[in-house]
């Protein structure tokens, strides 16, 4: 038996000392330079380094780094499919290349893990135009001691690693790593490759040594190794379990769940499948919403893949039978005795965590239960249509599709995103138009727009939630200076396009001379329309310039601060206003207390 936490731990400690830095974790957040949306894998914020750059850590690297990938949330339901996990690497920018990094995995696979390395199986790149077939790889391979007859050439589909639709990134092939169950093999070419699930992909080392060009590959300087072993799956298969949501990484939910619902896991399939669904989905909301660069459940971008995962949760909740709170407690359960220790901002964070998750379920708890009989009857309508035309008209073709009208309409008056009616669709055996749906939202954009009233176009969503933002900072500067108190620090903010929301430690409620002061103070910042400037520079440099912000949880040479003249200077990732001018006037709308010791503020520009 291992625990994730000992797992953590003997990946870094074999990569410490194996002269590797520990350089930790990064944001879930993509940082937009590749127009990924989420972190999907651990090289994804090294891509400079792997380019060339130095990096100020030295040459060998390692961590845990959470990733969210969110291509296969339909299949999430199964045992091995989740939207959030941790995925531990190392990497040689430059440095050593396959000879160590073959005798290394093998090493940790079977001297620190156990595994019997007859069983071991590998496969390299079979190799294609524009790289060559990997037989330096299996010579390695077989030196460190896997069997000839346990490696396995493939094609690009399988032992290439590039971040899809990307250019101007770094890839190459790769090695992975697999180790069969005991099943039998279920045909003479049963191998890794084969679907049937016998060879179970523990990990893999990735060859980066080129970089992806418009019109093909080019040859990198340097020669790079990514590696990358997803804890989640190595952890269940360590412990000898076929299931994910068995290890402790989910167990804890796993049985609240069952309580709550009275049903069983292993006994119930459909349950068992709800439960996989509101575990992972909530889990990786909570990640979300508790990020360094925490975002909030909207109706665009990554905003939009967060409401998905919490609104298909409340459904599964509907289907478990349990109450929507208990989604909250989930998400409690995973701070508290799951990820608290290793991820310690989730903790700090619990309260914003736990109030963002139940805002979003309460917005969609009321009109879930009727969006569904809206559904239900479009449905029966087209049955009944179906019937009649086909009793008139044994040719007729019965439809199967549910327009794209119908389908705006459940998202526009009942918040269904597309996704969860395109998912209730095929469970009935019926599809929706989705370009007919594209076309709907757009004629409804127009209308909005023509009336003045459309609220959700992202540039100009952008623009104002960029005001708010540099009003936040603004504000956080206020409360300083007027309450007298530089020990006041963000609790938690959330900004829509209609207001800011910050919340502060205090011990008290404000007297309204002081928000009126604080109003003034901020007005005055902005009267003053002083430009906003960014700066990039080492952390310790911004805590030398007195910046304010999250100097945890980063690492690399260089973070962002922004300067709002004399008034202000934060770490933080923008976007900002240009300059204070564009803000017009502040105007505080609420000061109430958010949790012990914490201030809840909310402001609007007028
Ligand atoms: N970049 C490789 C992966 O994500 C290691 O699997």
């Amino acid at each position: 038996m291992i625990t994730s936490k000992e797992l953590r731990n003997k990946w870094i400690k074999f990569y410490e000392d194996k002269g590797h830095v520990n350089i930790g974790a990064v944001s879930l957040i993509g940082d937009g330079s590749t127009g990924v949306m989420f972190n999907v894998a651990g090289m994804q914020p090294l891509m400079p380094y792997l380019l060339g750059k130095k990096h100020p850590k030295g040459t060998r690297l390692c961590n845990v780094q959470g990733c969210v990938r969110t291509v296969d949330i339909d299949s999430v339901g199964d045992p091995t499919h989740f939207t959030f996990f941790e995925m531990m690497g190392n990497w040689s920018l430059g440095d050593y290349f396959k000879k160590e990094k073959t005798k290394w995995s093998f090493e940790l696979l079977t001297d620190v893990f156990g595994l019997d390395g007859n069983e071991i199986c590998s496969t390299v790149f079979e190799g294609n135009e524009s790289a060559p077939r990997d037989d330096e790889t299996a010579e390695l391979l077989q030196q460190v001691g896997i069997k000839k007859e346990h490696i396995f050439y493939l094609p690009k589909s399988d032992n290439w690693w590039e971040l899809e639709g990307t250019v101007g990134t770094p890839c190459g092939p790769d090695n992975e790593w697999f180790y069969p169950r005991n099943d039998k093999p279920c045909g003479p070419n049963c191998g890794p490759d084969c679907g049937c699930g016998r060879y179970v992909e523990i990990g893999n080392d990735v060859y980066m040594q080129y970089k992806k060009t418009e019109k093909g590959y080019e040859p990198l300087t340097n020669k790079n190794v990514d590696t990358g072993f997803g804890l989640d799956r190595l952890l269940a298969f360590l412990n000898g379990i076929t299931d994910g949501y068995k290890t402790d990484l989910f167990l804890p939910v796993i049985e609240h769940l069952e309580k709550a619902s009275g049903k069983s896991y292993d006994d119930d399939p459909e349950a068992r499948k709800a439960m996989r669904i509101i575990a992972d989905h909530i889990r990786t909301s909570t990640m979300l919403i508790g990020d360094v660069n925490g975002i909030v459940p909207s109706n665009v971008g990554a905003g939009y893949i967060l409401r998905r995962l919490l609104r298909r949760a409340v459904r599964y909740a509907r289907t478990l039978g349990i109450e929507f709170s208990v989604l909250t407690e989930v998400s409690e359960i995973f701070i508290d005795e799951i990820y608290g220790e290793a991820y310690p901002l989730l903790v700090e964070k619990k309260d914003y965590i736990l109030s963002e998750i139940k805002k979003e379920i309460d917005k969609f708890e009321s009109s879930l239960a009727t969006g569904l009989k809206e559904f239900n009857k479009c449905i029966d309508s087209i049955k009944r249509k179906n019937e009649f035309m086909g009793q008139k008209d044994p040719s007729y073709k019965p439809e199967t599709e549910i327009s794209g009208k119908q389908a705006f309409r459940l998202y526009d008056t009942f918040g269904f995103p597309i996704e969860l009616t395109e998912e209730l669709a095929s469970e009935v055996g019926f599809t929706v138009d989705s370009e007919g749906f594209k076309t709907a939202f757009k004629e409804h954009q127009e209308i909005s727009k023509q009336q003045g009233t459309f609220k959700g176009g992202l540039a100009e969503q952008n623009e104002i939630t960029a005001r708010l933002h540099t009003a936040t900072h603004l504000l956080n500067a206020a409360l300083k200076s007027v309450l007298n108190d530089p020990n006041i620090n963000q609790k938690g903010s959330n900004i829509t396009v209609e207001r800011l929301r910050f919340d502060f430690n205090f011990p008290r409620k404000l007297t309204p001379e002081e928000l009126a002061e604080i109003e003034k103070w901020v007005n005055s910042a902005i009267n003053a329309d002083v430009p906003v400037t960014l700066d990039e520079m080492t952390v310790d440099e911004a805590k030398k310039q007195g910046a304010i912000g999250v100097f945890e949880s980063k690492y690399g040479d260089k973070v962002k601060v922004y300067t709002i003249g004399k008034y202000s200077k934060e770490i933080c990732g923008g976007p900002h206003a240009k300059s204070t001018g564009e803000l017009h006037h502040f105007k505080i709308t609420k000061e109430e207390a958010s949790s012990a010791g914490v201030r809840r503020i909310k402001a609007i520009l007028d």
